[in-house]
Order: C-alpha cells, then structure tokens, then sequence
C-alpha cells in the first residue's frame, strides 16, 4: 500500500480531486479510518476536549501529543500522519524545532499543524528548512480562545479577511505544505483555496476547500453537548438510513469527494 504524501496531496488540489481528513487519536480508529478511504489522518489536541473531557485544548501537552501520534501511527498504513503542536509548544522558533521534530522522532507524524499567523512566520520558515512539513492553522484559533472571547466566526469584517487572506499567502511563501481554514465565511475560504498553491483544508469554511475535516467524535454524534452547525452526524442521519461507524465514516468520504459535504446549512 502506498503511503500518501504531501506530494500527493498537491498533485489532487490540481486534479481537482477532493481531500478526506479527520481526526484520529488511537490506533483502531486509525486503521478504521484510513480503510473508509481518509487519506489524511490529524491528532488533533481536539483530544484535550473529546477524549481528557477538559474545557479547551490548552492543557494538552506535547508528551500527550507524542503518546496519541504513536498510537495512531501503529494503526495506519496508508494515510497521511499529521500531528498538532500543543499550545505554547510553537513559542519560539527553537522550542517549535525541538517539539516537531519530537511528534516526528517519536510519535512517527509525517506533518505538524500549528495554529497562528505572521507569528509563526518564522518557525514556518525553520521547520521547512529542517525538512518538517507544515500545515498552518488560520480564521478559528481554538488556543486563543480566552483572547477571540469564545468560539466564533473568524474573517467576517474586510479588515480580518484581509488579515486571514494575506497572513495564508505569506505562510505559503515562508514554506508551509498545506493550510487549514476553520470557522471562516465559504466565499473567504473559497477564495484563498483558489489563490493558493498548496492544499486548504476547511473546517466550517465551505465547499470551495481542497480538503475537508472534522473532529471525529462530532461526526459520529458522541461529542456530548452541542454538535458545532458546520459539522454533520454521518452517523444517525435520518435521511441516509442506519448505519455501523466504518459505514458513517464511507458516508463522509463519499459525501467530501461528491462535494455534497459540507451542504450550505453547514457554512457561514
Ligand atoms: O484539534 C483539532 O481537532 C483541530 C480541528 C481543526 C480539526 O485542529
């Protein structure tokens, strides 16, 4: 089986080929997953709320990070193994080598995701020249979460549109691999995925993304509370029939690659 790269990646954004990523963070969801048909597999620090049950992501730390990529990582075969770096772990360039290269070294990830704008620019441009794939993380920034107020839509206004838009086409430049949108208004989304070379990955950002992803657990419909309005439960919806969990998760690929996910009740 041929392992899926960033190269790969690329060579689908210009195919037209849509991406299926989700969230994984064992290694039965990861086999699981990657046999549905995902070809990118994200540990995400998501994991700090759906799995240790805390309030926000900030209190996971890189050691968790490590542990969840390798189980992942010992389940997958195929995928794409793409890990976050925990709040504060990408402070400083230094710090954010030392932490990356660790999700790599030990965990087995193949790219690290971290959250940030011109901040990150030059970590950006230190891990790219180490070797270390990148996926940048703009619009929704869960770990600013006290300084945004709470979780919401990011990119409204022209002014941060212009932010979100120009901060995506510099951290391209500096060496990122790919970007991830969350929570932006679709028109933004779409936009920016067309500017761009390198594949977007959209989370509450519209049908116009290369790639989409959820949080596992909200689709299949276990995060308890309040599914986020960009998500879908693949898992009971009623108009699809009853189904087991490998068949929700073949729904959502099906579902990204058709671009029937993510349907207009699901963008902003
Ligand atoms: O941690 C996470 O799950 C994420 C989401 C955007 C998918 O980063």
């Amino acid at each position: 089986m041929k392992r899926i790269t960033v190269t790969t990646l690329q060579e689908m954004k210009r195919n037209g080929e849509k991406i299926a990523c989700l969230t994984a963070y064992d290694s039965s969801f990861a086999t699981l997953l990657e046999e549905a048909g995902v070809e990118i597999l994200l540990v995400g620090d998501s994991l700090g709320m759906v799995i240790q049950g805390r309030d926000t992501t900030l209190p996971v730390t890189l050691e968790e990070m490590i542990y969840h990529t390798r189980c992942v990582a010992r389940g997958s075969r195929r995928a794409l193994l793409m890990a976050d770096m925990p709040f504060l772990a990408d402070a400083d360039p230094r710090l954010a080598l030392l932490g990356a290269g660790r999700l790599l070294k030990e965990g087995g990830a193949h790219m690290v995701k971290l959250e940030g704008g011109t901040v990150q620019l030059e970590t950006v441009r230190r891990l790219a020249a180490h070797g270390i794939p990148v996926c940048a993380h703009l619009g929704l920034q869960p770990q600013s979460v006290h300084k945004l107020g709470g979780y919401r839509v990011q990119g409204r206004d022209a002014e941060t549109a212009r932010r979100i838009r120009e901060d995506a086409l510099e951290l391209q430049g500096a060496g990122a691999d790919m970007l991830l949108l969350e929570c932006v208004p679709a028109p933004l989304a779409a936009d920016i995925s067309r500017t761009l070379r390198i594949p977007v990955i959209g989370i509450g950002a519209g049908p116009g993304c290369d790639a989409q992803v959820l949080v596992l657990y909200d689709m299949l419909g276990i995060t308890p509370g309040r599914r986020p309005s960009f998500s879908h439960d693949f898992l009971s919806d009623p108009e699809a029939g009853p189904t087991h969990v490998a068949g929700a998760v073949r729904r959502y690929v099906e579902a990204v690659k058709s671009g029937a996910f993510p349907a207009p009740r699901h963008c902003f």
